[in-house]
């Protein structure tokens, strides 16, 4: 993004031009910052054998995965919905990892028939999988007792957490396996989502290295996502090059005593799109209480549910005009007849924000709505979804409709 005259512009495209010719609300991405965090990420690690599987429910439109399978990605799947959506985009099965979380026999059936590795995270699902398949290969998701995220709900490590097999019940995954002559040929954690302070991360994997030792048949070891990017101001980029050197590190010391070079697989989700994505929405209303002055815009909670769900803090820009020194205390309300449909929250609720002086008629740019924005919309108040637009230099073109009032039926 850049400010040209005032404006500001998405590529070469300013954001009232994409109102005007694609209509308000509209989800933006940047085409080369996806390609450009996908290369950051994969640069940073230099094992050799290291793959990153895009967690697709980051962001499942099918033209970015079609991008990414276009620079070699792989696919972390979490619903055979997801699978289906990565096979139209063009990946291949054995580039697909099905991770589900209380996965229905349907979801292993539909894995099985599409030959896609599953990720089993329980011993009771390990005894279900072995009956429809036995005698295959599976990798299973270890939960190391350490968990980080943005928020407690993105957590997915330590107690409190429903995904994977306790880090310390390794005998009882061996027993299972070996009932239903299973391969465990990998071994998966992910800790949550939001991730900046990475010791956690380094902490999560020493545990699941050492949980590895155990297993004699491994091929990959996959670390998850969960790798985070600035949303509030005062946030810096995570040191990626540091990173990508302590995970190198760690893993090529550990296949040195295995004996063997396994794969290195990541998931990030949020790392690779959140950047690339705006949502941009009109000013419509504007009034005050006796509290706060509040601006009205012709989105919701129903387009982008993160600052309602989790009191997440996204940056907003008002893109018709970038440079005023003018400034409003406001808050951001959506057009969802609900009074927690707010963009300016904090965990506590309602915030004022100090903006750029707004009017009716004005344009908004909310940033960082690549990642879980548009992937978490619903029909909430039946309005319809927005279309989704991809920008390269000053091409933008349509990734999705936006939908119609019939679609709703
Ligand atoms: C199994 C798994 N892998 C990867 C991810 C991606 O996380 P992030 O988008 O934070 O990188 C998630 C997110 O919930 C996940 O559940």
């Amino acid at each position: 993004m850049k400010t040209i005259n005032n404006k500001l512009f998405l590529c070469d495209v300013s954001a009232e031009e994409l109102i005007k010719k694609f209509g308000s609300p509209l989800y933006v991405y940047e085409e080369d910052k996806i390609i450009e965090q996908y290369n950051k990420l994969k640069n940073a690690i230099k094992y050799p054998k290291t793959k990153i599987y895009y967690a697709a429910k980051a962001n499942t439109n099918i033209e970015i995965l079609k991008l990414l399978n276009n620079q070699g990605c792989c696919i972390d799947a979490v619903s055979p919905e997801e699978i289906f959506l990565s096979k139209y985009a063009g990946f291949e099965t054995k580039n697909i990892l099905f991770t589900g979380n209380n996965a229905t026999p349907e979801d292993f059936k539909y894995c099985i028939k599409n030959n896609i590795l599953v990720n089993i995270g329980s011993i009771a699902q390990i005894e279900i999988y072995g009956k429809l398949n036995p005698n295959s290969k599976i990798s299973i998701r270890i939960n190391p007792d350490v968990g980080a995220g943005h928020h407690d709900h993105c957590i997915t490590g330590g107690p409190n957490s429903k995904f994977g097999i306790y880090f310390d019940k390794i005998s009882e995954i061996k027993k299972a396996v070996e009932k239903y002559n299973l391969k465990i040929i990998g071994i998966h954690q992910h800790i949550g989502s939001g991730i900046l302070d990475t010791s956690k991360f380094l902490l999560a994997m020493d545990v699941l290295l050492s949980a590895a030792k155990e297993f004699d048949d491994l091929e990959f070891i996959d670390f998850g996502g969960g790798i985070g990017v600035p949303y509030r101001p005062e946030e810096k980029q995570l040191a990626i090059k540091e990173f990508g050197k302590a995970i190198t590190e760690k893993f090529s010391n550990f296949c040195q005593n295995y004996g063997k070079e396994l794969y290195l697989y990541l998931e990030p989700g949020r790392f690779i799109v959140a950047e690339a994505g705006f949502l941009l929405a009109r000013i419509v209303n504007k009034k005050s209480t006796p509290k706060h002055n509040f601006v009205g815009i012709d989105t919701g909670f129903n387009h982008l549910i993160r600052p309602a769900m989790y009191g997440c803090y996204h940056s907003i820009l008002n893109a018709s005009n970038m440079n005023t020194k003018e400034k409003e205390k406001l808050v951001v309300a959506g057009n969802v007849c609900e009074s927690g449909d707010v963009f300016t929250q904090n965990e506590d609720g309602i915030e004022d924000r100090v903006l750029p002086k707004t009017q009716i008629g004005d344009i908004f740019a909310i940033l960082n709505a690549g990642a879980y924005g548009f992937s978490m919309a619903s029909n909430y108040n039946s309005r319809r979804l927005p279309a989704e637009i991809l920008v390269k230099n000053s091409n933008p073109r349509i990734i999705r409709k936006r939908q119609t009032f019939e679609d709703l039926i």
